[in-house]
């Protein structure tokens, strides 16, 4: 069966993967890929990581679910580790320790719903209005896609829900620009625009938001849905900028590929919230929040960040000297490759496939790459080789 029942949401499928270990995938023939993707930034421990795996069966045979009406043991030991790692981010970079409390969603649209509904919520009727930078991708729900600033993906499904305005990309003044900024409930952000080609947002634009968000009492929330949990060589991608956010997002690595999202805001912005406000049937049960500790845990104490940012050194490196590499942009171990003009970047993802290597073209003139957080220096030689083969051979 090929897909023939699936709605047509996606572009026909090349290949059917049916296993994976650590940083490799085997599909339906038996030939084996080197994974640079990860999902899409998902499976940060590798596919089937025995502690991953241990905890979600040694979960399943205890407890799955129990709906919000009760406590579980899971959740809340997983929203104080979410909170202690995010608090002492923020401490690294001089932001003062400021405890927080999480809500679970199993995706991250409905990470960034709950921190777009929270900002509303403490911001009141007179301040309703969400400001979003140009080319940011904030999820595919309503809410979610009201604030992804990209026209071409909001087009369709108008009318979107009013109060959400963009600013351009690359102006810090921008923000001091904004009509009735008193009206402004939060600005939401991306440390690097993902799904916009790996696209670092500069410094000054987000010091700037924070400045904005300051003066006019507005809530600063970082989404950090692809770049969190180690990805880009920091445990979030804030702490590249040092700017401190109110808010963050996380999904994608959380579970190492059980469905997870969470938001975490400062403990005052989210007592904002009162029972019955916002809820999930499935955010923050037993199952996939063992998923997320034993992944976090796993992360900690094999020091995967440091090793993220010690590989992404190393493979930013030899990427930057493959033919029609152009620019390696990103951090860490999330990397977009810009290309030559007239090189397809899905042809040139096509022909790693061919060669079996797993990435993605991200925009029209970048492939994205975001390999395991455990890969080996020589997975990423022989990832580097293979594109190189692709680079040279399957596009020309
Ligand atoms: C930065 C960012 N925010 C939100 C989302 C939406 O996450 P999900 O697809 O889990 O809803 C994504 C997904 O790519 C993302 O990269």
């Amino acid at each position: 069966m090929k897909g023939e029942y699936l709605m047509p949401t996606y572009a026909p499928a090349p290949v059917t993967f049916v296993s994976g270990e650590g940083c490799r995938l085997f599909d339906d023939q038996g030939k084996e890929y080197l994974d640079f993707l990860c999902g899409i930034a998902v499976t940060t421990l590798g596919h089937a990581h025995p502690k991953v795996t241990e905890a979600i069966c040694r979960q399943a045979g205890t407890l799955s679910h129990v709906s919000n009406l009760f406590s579980n043991a899971v959740g809340p030991e997983l929203a104080a580790t979410i909170d202690r790692l995010i608090t002492a981010a923020i401490e690294r970079i001089g932001g003062g320790a400021s405890a927080g409390r999480v809500f679970f969603g199993n995706s991250g649209a409905e990470a960034n719903e709950c921190a777009l509904k929270l900002a509303r919520r403490r911001g009141g009727p007179d301040r309703r209005t969400i400001v979003s930078v140009e080319g940011g991708f904030h999820g595919r729900t309503f809410g979610a896609l009201a604030a992804t600033a990209q026209p071409e993906k909001q087009a369709a499904f108008t009318p979107l829900p009013g109060g959400f305005i963009q600013v351009p990309f690359g102006d810090p003044d921008a923000f001091d620009a904004l009509d009735d900024p008193d009206q402004v409930a939060a600005v939401i952000v991306e440390t690097i625009q993902g799904e916009r080609g790996v696209r670092p947002l500069p410094a000054p634009i987000l010091a700037a938001a924070r400045h904005f968000c300051d003066e006019h009492g507005a809530l600063l929330i970082m989404d950090e849905i692809q770049t969190g949990l180690g990805r880009t060589g920091r445990w979030f991608g804030f702490e590249h900028s040092r700017v401190v956010p109110d808010v963050v997002t996380l999904a994608k690595a959380l579970g190492n590929g059980m469905p997870i999202g969470a938001c975490w805001a400062r403990g005052e912005v989210a007592g904002a919230f009162s029972p019955g406000d916002h809820g999930s049937t499935f955010g923050g049960q037993p199952l996939a929040g063992s998923a997320a500790l034993a992944t976090l845990g796993t992360i900690e104490k094999e020091g995967l960040v440091a090793r993220a940012a010690e590989a992404g050194e190393s493979l930013a490196g030899k990427l930057s000297g493959l033919p029609s590499v152009t620019e390696v942009r990103g951090a860490g171990l999330l990397i977009g490759l810009g290309l030559a003009e007239g090189v397809d970047p899905k042809a040139v993802a096509r022909a790693a496939l061919e060669r079996g290597l797993v990435v993605n073209a991200i925009a029209p003139s970048t492939l994205r790459l975001a390999p395991p957080l455990i890969i080996s220096d020589s997975d990423i030689s022989r990832g580097v080789d293979i594109l190189a083969d692709a680079l040279l051979g399957g596009v020309r």
